[in-house]
């Protein structure tokens, strides 16, 4: 058995490869090596076993060539970023995997299962119970809200505090730029799979951690951040007032559910969750993390937002658990794994670019005045 993994080269798709190469497949990537993720080009962690194909999600006969006798399609490539360049991830995210389709449509591919990366940020501000009018889809956030450090969601019904729910797979209403990208990359296979009868399914992952992620990109987020911070002997700068929750999930449990999706003939049609299902707001994550590299640093709360962050996100994974998945690795697990991979890098200075700075400069930052 063949399998194309898209985007194979990054973070979550090389783990992937990693597991489909155990097991006896033959794997082929195809990633352009997009330099905000690979800035010094092909990554060491990538398998030697593993066909590579260097070649661009928008370009059809790259398409042309990586489908070319493959039986399962992992298509994880993607791009993701905080910066504004908003047509950006619709081209890759969405209009390359229409192009995905329009190659094997054109060419009668026999492809047999398609799995598509989609992610938590399909729910953007989440769900949430109203005491009054019970499960409520959030609105975004008012900017004037913010402004004044008022972090917490209300109903939008009558405006009274609501609580966070664990975000279950019918109740979508993407947020961010990003968000809203992976929601229509996710209909568009789905719909098109359809269309063409090709089984495919989506997995939303929640945040996702372990060894390999990018520590150049901005996206790869708090563990690469704070990490990085806690190094130089700085505290972490946790946003709003550090009380956001959040689910991190370990790669290897993101791999086994792309696994058991490429074998399960009920899912589908469908998307489904892979997260801890565990809440953690960023002070215990930023604690904990001090905590392990033997750092007695409180984290910074000086009131900064970041534009088109939720409040809370943590994924509910009862759907996929009822196929037999579990999230089998703890936060402990993924603290520790991470950082022993980042000890092996050697010298980290190369990744301590100000993209902090940077992003206060694009307006992405902003200060409440609150603070
Ligand atoms: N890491 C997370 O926390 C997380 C959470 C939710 C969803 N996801 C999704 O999971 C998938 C994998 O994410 P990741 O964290 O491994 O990201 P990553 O950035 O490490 O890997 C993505 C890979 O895609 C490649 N790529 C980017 N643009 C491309 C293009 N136009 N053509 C071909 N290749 C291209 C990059 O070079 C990179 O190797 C993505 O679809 C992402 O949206 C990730």
């Amino acid at each position: 058995m063949r399998i194309l993994i898209t985007g194979g080269a990054g973070f979550i798709g090389s783990h992937i490869a990693d597991r489909f190469l155990r097991e006896g497949w033959l794997v082929r990537i195809m990633d352009s090596l997009h330099p905000r993720v690979h800035p010094n080009g092909m990554p060491k962690h990538l398998a030697r076993e593993a066909e590579f194909i260097p070649g661009d999600v928008l370009n059809r006969s790259d398409w042309e060539r990586a489908l070319e006798g493959v039986e399962v399609v992992s298509h994880q490539a993607a791009y993701q970023d905080y910066v504004p360049d908003y047509s950006q991830f619709m081209s890759t995210n969405v209009v390359g995997t229409a192009l995905m389709f329009e190659v094997l449509a054109a060419r009668k591919l026999p492809v047999a299962r398609i799995v598509v990366a989609s992610s938590q940020a399909v729910y953007g501000e989440g769900q949430y119970l109203c005491p009054q009018h019970a499960r409520v889809l959030a609105s975004p956030r008012r900017l004037q809200d913010l402004e004044k450090g008022l972090w917490e969601v209300t109903c939008p019904e009558c405006g009274m505090p609501a609580n966070p729910q664990l975000l279950e797979e019918s109740y979508t209403n993407p947020l961010s730029p990003y968000g809203t990208s992976k929601y229509a990359q996710e209909i568009t296979a789905l719909k098109l799979a359809n269309l063409l009868r090709i089984p495919c399914v989506a997995l939303r992952y929640s945040i996702t951690q372990g060894p390999r992620q990018s520590l150049f990109n901005q996206y790869s987020g708090i563990a690469r951040i704070f990490t990085l911070r806690l190094l130089q002997g700085k505290p972490p700068v946790a946003f709003e007032d550090g009380l956001l929750q959040r689910d991190y999930v370990h790669v290897q449990d993101v791999v086994e559910a792309n696994w058991l999706v490429t074998h399960d003939e009920r899912v589908v049609g469908e998307a489904f969750n892979v997260g801890s299902g565990t809440p953690t707001t960023v002070l215990e994550y930023a604690h904990k993390l001090a905590a392990k590299m033997g750092k007695s640093v409180d984290p910074e709360v000086p009131g900064i937002y970041r534009l088109g962050d939720a409040r809370h996100s943590v994924s509910s994974v009862e759907k996929l658990k009822r196929l037999g998945w579990r999230p089998r690795r703890t936060l402990d697990d993924v603290l520790e794994d991470f950082l022993s991979w980042v000890h092996g890098l050697g010298n980290l200075e190369r990744y301590f670019s100000d993209t902090h700075q940077q992003l206060l400069n694009m307006d992405v930052l902003r200060m409440s005045h609150a603070h």
